[in-house]
């Protein structure tokens, strides 16, 4: 986590930082600052809090037109104004900006103790710098000395470094933590996110693992570790900045779930993905021969947080759709049961940053032991969309909100298109299949008329707002969504709740359930209706608030349930897309109505790149 960025060339880099930072404060905003080179020496501006509180105490005038930038989420060292970065090198020569974990910086900094080298934080990140510093003190150039400091340091990081007698000059670093550079005229950006880059230039270029990139306002040059040129390709990137605007939106959230009709359909629109006529989907990015379709025995998918959520519901649809045996897991948890991997399972990492560590480590573990991963990842050219072996981007555009909200529907929507070709490449007719595509093609309006209805929501988080705990419960396709609806809560309400099993609730959890108690469940015409609506009776036997989302008019519903959210009727298999839209609105509701920071829920990030 945490966020970095970096400017050279000839405007005042301040501006350009403080707007990049706006930009990645996702990543983390328990602090942040910026370091710039100011007539030979370092001025270094850092403040705990959010980026408002770094703002306020900016020297006026303060300019230059080399500087770097940070936003952190702390890992090693408390939330403070010293342990915020940049962090600099004794003798005020060198700082840098960090993001990642270094694994060993206890012993080094141990030894550096030992040489008398004096420590003003307790980051690991301190380390870094001050062995730079050593390193330069030494005599070495500033890449030499970046060169020496990496070759200590074990761990993950994205680094970029700034030099109080290089100015014009910065050194980023990459390994485990994501580092794009942008390529303008006359001035190069770096960041961790295409994010804090795209309104200045769309050229640029992602650094991989092992690479370090030197670079001044007109060039750039890309080492590997054993400090050998590597040819990187310079991209140009599709997004517009306008994307990461509110657009009149109270905030990001709130817009990206007014968002969704049009951010499902990219998903299935998208290059012509729907083949109407075939009545299956076309998906040329997983690279699949025909024959692997029949080779296939397997599926499993492996995701983090809300991308869980998708990954459950994938599986679930691989298998009522598609006939594969399929099940979704938290990617961490596969992976500390050192995975067995089979050559007939076909593996999906669902991530909306395409850099969670957790998910990634899974990953390139199940890969490093032959398996074949295909990743369903929403931000072009990240680590995870590199570094598999094809898969489908989602298209949700750029997701601001830590809460992740179109992110969800345009992989559950990616997963009904991959259920829907491998179901036409084995055993669904053709008519089934048209029929799919073609309820397919109706859910941005049906999204649209749940939408219509944020309304009605609002009035019933208002009325809810104060209960203690919330539990959510659904069965087959609902329960994922059930899991989505609680998280959401906790993430950015922070009132407890659980999603689950609406199955399962009666086997211990029922116990919860009192006059007190508001029990969100969601209940969609199919297979699951009737055993849903039984649980609703058992739940309001004992005095639970029922809150219904439906899809159906059913009188037991309105007589059992104290609120119903009504939603238009989709089949079983799509209706995720549309039930978890009045679930999102009531954690925002709530969330609105206790007064949290929705944007920017405590202790989260966005994207968790350590394990
Ligand atoms: C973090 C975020 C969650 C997100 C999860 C997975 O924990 O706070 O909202 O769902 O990471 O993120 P990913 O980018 O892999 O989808």
């Amino acid at each position: 986590m945490c966020g970095i960025v970096g400017y050279v060339g000839s405007r005042n880099a301040v501006p350009i930082l403080m707007e990049g930072l706006k930009r990645l404060e996702y990543r983390g905003y328990d602090s942040a600052g910026i370091g710039c080179v100011v007539r030979g020496k370092l001025k270094v501006v850092k403040k705990e809090g959010h980026l408002a509180n770094l703002e306020a105490i900016l020297p006026e005038g303060l300019s230059s037109t080399t500087g770097i930038g940070h936003t952190r989420w702390a890992t090693h060292g408390g939330v403070n104004d010293a342990n915020a970065h940049p962090q600099i090198g004794a003798g005020g020569k060198v700082a840098v900006v960090h993001n990642g974990i270094i694994d060993n910086y206890d012993a080094l900094k141990k030894r550096l103790i030992a040489e008398d080298v004096a420590f003003t934080s307790d980051t690991d990140t301190e380390v870094i710098a001050q062995l730079a510093a050593k390193f330069l003190d030494a005599g070495d150039d500033p890449e030499t000395a970046v060169r020496q400091t990496l070759e200590l340091i074990h761990g993950t990081y994205g680094l970029v470094f700034l030099f109080a007698d290089h100015p014009g000059l910065i050194i980023g670093a990459r390994n485990g933590s994501p580092l794009v550079l942008g390529v303008g005229e006359g001035e190069m950006f770096i960041a961790s996110d295409a994010n804090a880059i795209v309104r200045h230039t769309p050229k640029v270029v992602y650094l991989d693992d092992g690479e370090t990139v030197v670079v001044t306002a007109d060039d750039f040059s890309t080492k590997d570790l054993r400090a050998a040129v590597v040819d990187k390709r310079v991209e140009t990137i599709e997004w517009v900045a306008a994307d990461t605007d509110k657009n009149g939106y109270q905030d990001y959230m709130l817009k990206e779930i007014f968002e969704q009709p049009e951010s499902v359909a990219r998903a299935f629109g998208e290059g012509g993905r729907l083949v109407p006529e075939f009545g299956t989907a076309k998906l040329g990015g997983l690279n699949l021969e025909r024959r692997d379709f029949f080779d296939i025995r397997r599926v499993q998918i492996i995701a983090m947080g809300t991308a869980y959520h998708a990954a459950m519901i994938g599986a679930h649809l691989m298998e009522t759709i598609a006939r594969i045996p399929a099940r979704a897991e938290i990617a961490s948890e596969l992976r500390c049961r050192n995975p067995i991997v089979e050559k007939e399972t076909l593996y999906f990492a669902v991530s909306q940053s395409g850099e969670t560590a957790d998910t990634l480590m899974t990953l390139r573990e199940i890969r490093s032991k032959g398996g074949r991963v295909m990743g369903v990842i929403n931000v072009v050219g990240s680590t995870m969309a590199r570094e598999s072996d094809g898969g489908v981007y989602v298209h949700a555009g750029p997701e601001m909100a830590v809460a992740s909200t179109k992110a969800f529907t345009s992989q559950v929507m990616s997963f009904v298109l991959i259920a829907l070709l491998f179901a036409r490449m084995r055993d669904l007719s053709l008519s089934d299949g048209k029929s799919l595509v073609a309820d397919i093609g109706l859910l941005p309006d049906l999204m649209r008329r749940v939408l219509a209805q944020a309304e009605e929501v609002r009035r019933i988080a208002r009325k809810y707002s104060s209960a203690a705990s919330f539990l959510y419960l659904g069965r087959g396709p609902s329960y994922p969504i059930a899991m989505e609806g609680a998280l959401k809560l906790k993430e950015i309400a922070y009132v407890f709740s659980e999603g689950m099993s609406a199955g399962d609730v009666k086997h211990g959890p029922i116990a919860l359930v009192n006059e007190e108690m508001p029990v969100v469940m969601v209940a969609v015409k199919g297979d699951n209706l009737e055993k849903t609506i039984g649980g609703m009776e058992e739940i309001r036997a004992r005095k639970g608030r029922v809150i219904a989302v439906t899809n159906v008019d059913d009188p037991r519903i309105t007589r059992i349930a104290e609120d119903v959210i009504q939603v238009p009727e989709t089949r079983e298999a799509l209706s995720p897309l549309l039930t978890v839209i009045p679930l999102q609105l009531l954690a925002y509701y709530i969330a609105v109505e206790l007064k949290r920071n929705v944007d920017r829920p405590r202790n989260l990030a966005k994207s968790v790149t350590v394990e």
